[in-house]
């Protein structure tokens, strides 16, 4: 040690050495029981939405490469897979389609499809597990052989007429008998126009879950992956998903579209984005929900599955983290082993 650096204080030799601390916080977590007595936030099955992927064919299981764990699955397992949901507890799944190649076009003429996957899923769902809600996703990507959410003209994303199509899509998706429609495109208007059009059809108690806060981010990757709408992407969504950088946009955007009439809102990607959760919650005080995204899922478990880390640990922590910053409740692909935990407790 260079002799001009003071040496640290030696340890306290006896008790007669003790500090004079007024507030000793680790008093509080001694034991299990102390830390149980303090504990300010707690993750239930209440807080999980499970979002599943169908596809085509009979008792089928695709694993999904990047999301070790994740299957897509023919409707008649995608049924199994909502009873198990009802079984622990879990009050939502959400649908995801991954429409066969030849279905895509530059519209996404099949998301008006009321035989899409989508819209069978939903009834083969209500009708076998009717005590489970359903969310459907509002946006054309799955459907567009381009992977872009809207319309597109000359390269452009065109936002009203995309608008229009997304209200269609959306009265498939109720008259198929979704409970919460679930608009991930980022139009500008699109929740007010899809609220209008659901009133007008009768359905008055479907809710909205918009993505307000929706950023252009690389951790959807193996979600594209999962759909099939990786290959097709051509550039990216900067146009219509919103910059990382920002948190006022965010603001504003959850405010638009609860004056639109969403009943929910949604912040998407998860983790990264705790800050805008928190902000949105403490501003509006709307339930609030956050997606922890397939990148966010895949991060962890490749480092499970390396040994680097432990899977149900950090899936827990990352939960409970959510709940921290104000969450309502989380979409994740960990809902039902995170059921399962939360069960084993
Ligand atoms: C569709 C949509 C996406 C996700 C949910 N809905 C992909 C995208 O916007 O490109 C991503 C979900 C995930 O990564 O888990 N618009």
């Amino acid at each position: 040690m260079p002799s001009s650096v003071t040496p640290l204080k030696p340890a306290l030799a006896s008790t007669s050495d003790r500090l004079d601390l007024v507030e000793r916080p680790r008093r509080n977590r001694k034991s299990e029981w102390a830390r149980r007595l303090v504990k300010e936030h707690v993750l239930t099955t209440n807080d999980l939405i499970w979002p599943i992927f169908v596809q085509e064919g009979e008792n089928l299981r695709t694993p999904v490469a990047a999301m070790p764990g994740v299957d897509r699955v023919s409707i008649d397992i995608a049924v199994e897979e909502a009873q198990r949901a009802a079984a622990l507890d879990i009050p939502v799944v959400a649908i995801f389609p991954y429409t066969d190649p030849s279905l895509r076009d530059a519209t996404g003429s099949e998301a008006l499809n009321a035989q899409n996957l989508t819209c069978r899923a939903c009834r083969a769902i209500k009708a076998k597990v009717p005590e489970i809600g359903l969310l459907t996703d509002v946006a054309l990507d799955p459907y567009t052989s381009h992977g872009h959410d809207g319309l597109l003209e000359d390269g452009r994303i065109l936002n009203d007429e995309t608008v229009a199509q997304l209200v269609r899509q959306a009265l498939v998706q109720a008259e198929s008998g979704s409970d919460i429609i679930a608009p991930s495109d980022m139009m500008d208007g699109r929740v007010g126009a899809i609220r209008a059009a659901l009133d007008t059809a009768g359905f008055l108690d479907v809710q909205i879950m918009a993505y307000s806060a929706k950023y252009a981010s690389a951790f959807y990757g193996p979600f594209r992956e999962a759909v099939g709408s990786s290959g097709a992407l051509k550039g990216d969504k900067r146009t219509y998903q919103m910059d990382y950088a920002n948190t006022d946009e965010a603001l504003r955007e959850a405010e638009l579209d609860i004056a639109e009439g969403a009943d929910m809102i949604m912040v998407k990607p998860g983790l990264p984005y705790l800050d805008i959760v928190a902000r949105l919650k403490q501003s509006l005080g709307r339930p609030t929900f956050a997606y922890q995204v397939s990148g966010e899922y895949a991060m962890i478990m490749a480092a499970a599955q390396n040994g680097w880390i432990d899977g149900e640990k950090a899936m827990i922590e990352s939960l409970t983290a959510f709940k921290r910053a104000g969450a309502d409740g989380i979409l994740t692909y960990f809902a039902p082993r995170a059921a399962e935990y939360l069960r084993r407790k």
